[in-house]
């Protein structure tokens, strides 16, 4: 059995390990305006990597520039200048392109076809034998949770949007991908379909997939990724995992009964009562030395939660400081 020292660090380059994304100073221009002869710049120098069996999550606000990056990783529109590699070979390469799944932004689904039918066009494009699709197909269906009945009877013209998602989702790992890119796969569901969304990204983390996907919903992002990333105004400010971004207070907040209301008040000078009778607060100083402390008293603790921002406060409070500058 491995033991915990020869697992490869999914952070660090090595030669079993490189990362299956990885972008050097990707950066995308658009010409705009009615002679095209202004700039845009949408991507101003991105160098990212992202690791095998990684799931990274891309925030930023409306216009940031992620569907631009994900465009630029899947080769779909050329960089500006800077490079990229996607599992070792440069952006847009034929033969990676077999490798990897993408649901886009708002995809375009064909309104008269039904969900089977539509599956069975998307695997021809990847010439996967009708032998195999017939199994791939019920088994894709299964995992996104539509049912049969609908993949078979219904034009996707009669859809709901959540329907549509799981559509869109089976098409995106009609090829077994080993990297698959979402972009926004939780927009415009309800808390049922961004759960089903949810536990769907989950199983492929647990069968091993890459997964590179953007979003707004931070709550989501918080308890699916591994890595995220920041960008704001097509700059990357800043990428880690969320506990390393969040970079926690050394101090809790502890939540108790009993104990003598002097002693209690030196270890937690902003104490207060709650309405349920108990005290709460920020710990200062040695938690254990406290702990040992309330056991001499008799008191009781509840709860003792490290304190750290959520993500949410950070995500703001980083956009709010690259606007700033
Ligand atoms: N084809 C294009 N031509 C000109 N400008 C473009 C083009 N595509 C995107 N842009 C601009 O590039 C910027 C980044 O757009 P992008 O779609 O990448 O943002 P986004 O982060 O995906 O936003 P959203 O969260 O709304 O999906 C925006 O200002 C957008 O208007
Ligand atoms: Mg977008």
């Amino acid at each position: 059995m491995k033991s915990v020292t020869d697992v490869p660090n999914p952070n660090v380059d090595t030669a079993e390990n490189p990362p299956v994304i990885l972008t050097s100073e990707l950066r995308k221009v658009y010409r705009t305006g009615f002679l095209l002869n202004q700039k845009l710049v949408s991507l101003s120098s991105c160098s990212l990597k992202v690791y095998q069996g990684e799931t990274f999550g891309l925030l930023g606000p409306n216009g940031a520039g992620k569907t631009t990056l994900l465009k630029l990783l899947l080769g779909i529109i050329r960089p500006t200048s800077g490079r990229g590699l996607l599992l070792g070979k440069p952006l847009g390469d034929r033969a990676t392109k077999a490798k990897i799944g993408y649901l886009p932004e708002n995809p375009y689904l064909y309104d008269y076809l039904t969900g089977w039918e539509f599956l069975q066009f998307a695997a021809g494009l990847f010439k996967i034998p009708p032998r195999v699709q017939r199994q791939r197909i019920p088994e894709l269906l299964e995992l996104v949770g539509l049912s049969l009945g609908d993949a078979r009877k219904k034009q996707m013209r009669r859809y709901s949007k959540g329907m549509l998602q799981r559509v869109g989702m089976a098409q995106a790992l009609i090829n077994e991908p080993e990297l698959v890119f979402l972009d926004e796969p939780m927009s415009g569901l309800d808390p049922v379909g961004r759960y089903q969304m949810r536990e769907i990204i989950l199983r492929l983390k647990a069968a091993g997939k890459t997964i590179f996907f953007n979003s707004h919903i931070l709550s989501e992002v918080e308890q699916i990724c591994d890595r995220v990333g920041i960008l704001s105004r097509g700059e990357l400010i800043c990428a880690g995992s969320i506990p390393e971004l969040l970079n926690p207070k050394n101090g809790y907040f502890v939540r108790g009964q009993g104990g003598d209301w002097e002693v209690l008040q030196k270890w937690i000078p902003n104490i207060k009562f709650t309405v349920d009778g108990c005290w709460e607060g920020e710990l200062e100083g040695d938690n254990y030395d406290f702990l040992a402390s309330l056991r001499l008293m008799n008191a009781n603790v509840f709860n003792m939660n490290l304190i750290r921002p959520s993500l949410e406060d950070f995500f703001i409070q980083k956009i709010q400081g690259n606007h700033q500058r």
